[in-house]
């Protein structure tokens, strides 16, 4: 096969010998390089999916306190987890991570997977996270390939394409391969993630501290601002929600959110998307939806707040009413249940950052 990469046998000797140098001078004290427990990795690098390490490091910590081992997490309840995710978004990924400590510490008798192929087969683990658990834990020659590392290697190859369409990826892991040292991979690869986060930024990459920049090819072509090409950006979308507070005897109702859902397993005030344009009709939309949610039937009140927030490619207004119950009764199921919930216990329940924002909204 073809060498993705333009640099001889001893270039690449030079190459890993500098990195790693470079990153026993400069790598940051985080709180997941602190020990090299496959269970803490394995979390960070869940937790670092689609989030800053500025945003994940209390996350970690609390986590960590909460659930120290892969056993104490999995005998949480999911609720529980959810909870200690809350405000990190992606929930998928705390699911995933709780249904994987749950065969960890079941059929796999509290073992982790200490190879690639053993640990792709937990649930949410793909070739990434694979191959820095396997890397970072265990040392295994396993390349890793995410945000940071794919700037720098499309840097390093002078890569103009799309590095994220599949011709540029298959590229770029099997540079990520080629550059591996035969030992110490654990150092390397997290090198190279932090030659991206602090040397090889976005914008502004400062190639004269760079301990590699001479065998760079976007750096010898003056090309650093053009790699990675710009992908395509997802046009945003507008939508409409609200969100309904129907308060009873010191209780507000709650329901769960059904598997499919984007907030499936966090609880939430009953909410929708509203068709109506206007603020006509607003209010028999409102009521037909809770009851449709809920069972309950409601007279829905002013509008109490307005709250916009962003959910990938959804900006979001969410018009947030009160309503006095005026009939019915809760339909709840094991799928779906429905909650009169008293206002204290709305801390104890997993909810999205706009759901925690009218928890607090109608906690005295
Ligand atoms: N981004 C993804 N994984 C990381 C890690 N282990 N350290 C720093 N940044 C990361």
């Amino acid at each position: 096969m073809e060498e993705a990469l333009p640099l001889n046998a001893r270039q690449r000797s030079a190459f890993r010998g500098r990195l790693l140098a470079w990153y026993a001078q400069h790598a940051r004290d985080l709180p997941w390089r602190r020990s090299r427990d496959p269970y803490r990795v394995w979390l960070s690098e869940v937790m670092l999916q689609q989030t800053t390490v500025a945003a994940v490091k209390p996350y970690f910590e609390r986590f960590t306190a909460a659930f120290p081992r892969v056993e104490d997490l999995a005998a949480a309840s999911e609720a529980q987890v959810l909870r200690m995710w809350e405000g990190l978004g992606y929930y998928r990924r705390a699911r995933s991570l709780h249904a994987a400590a749950k065969m960890i510490a079941g059929e796999l008798g509290g073992e982790f997977p200490r190879d690639v192929p053993g640990l792709l087969a937990l649930p949410g683990v793909g070739r990434y996270t694979a191959g820095a658990v396997a890397s970072i834990a265990y040392d295994q020659r396993a390349p890793i390939l995410e945000a940071n590392t794919i700037r720098v290697i499309a840097r390093l190859l002078g890569y103009r394409e799309d590095p994220l369409r599949s011709a540029g990826q298959k590229l770029l892991w099997q540079a990520a391969e080629e550059l591996l040292p035969a030992k110490d991979v654990a150092r390397f690869n997290q090198g190279m993630m932090e030659l991206g986060s602090l040397v090889c930024t976005p914008q502004q990459p400062q190639c004269g501290a760079c301990p590699v920049a001479k065998y760079c090819e976007a750096n010898r072509l003056g090309l650093q601002h053009e790699i990675p090409a710009a992908t395509r950006k997802l046009a945003m979308t507008d939508i409409r929600e609200a969100a309904v507070i129907v308060r009873r005897n010191g209780s507000v109702l709650m329901r769960r959110c059904a598997p499919g859902e984007r907030w499936e397993g966090l609880w939430d005030f009953p909410r929708f998307a509203i068709d109506a344009e206007g603020p006509l009709f607003v209010e028999e939309e409102l009521a037909a939806k809770v009851r449709e949610q809920t069972g309950v039937t409601v007279k829905p009140g002013p509008l109490a707040k307005t709250l916009k927030h962003g959910v990938t490619r959804y900006r979001i207004t969410l018009e947030c009413y009160e309503a006095t119950r005026t009939g019915g009764r809760v339909r709840s199921t094991a799928e779906r249940p429905v909650r009169w919930t008293p206002v204290a216990e709305l801390a104890e329940l997993p909810l999205s950052v706009t759901g925690r924002k009218l928890a607090k909204l109608v906690t005295p």
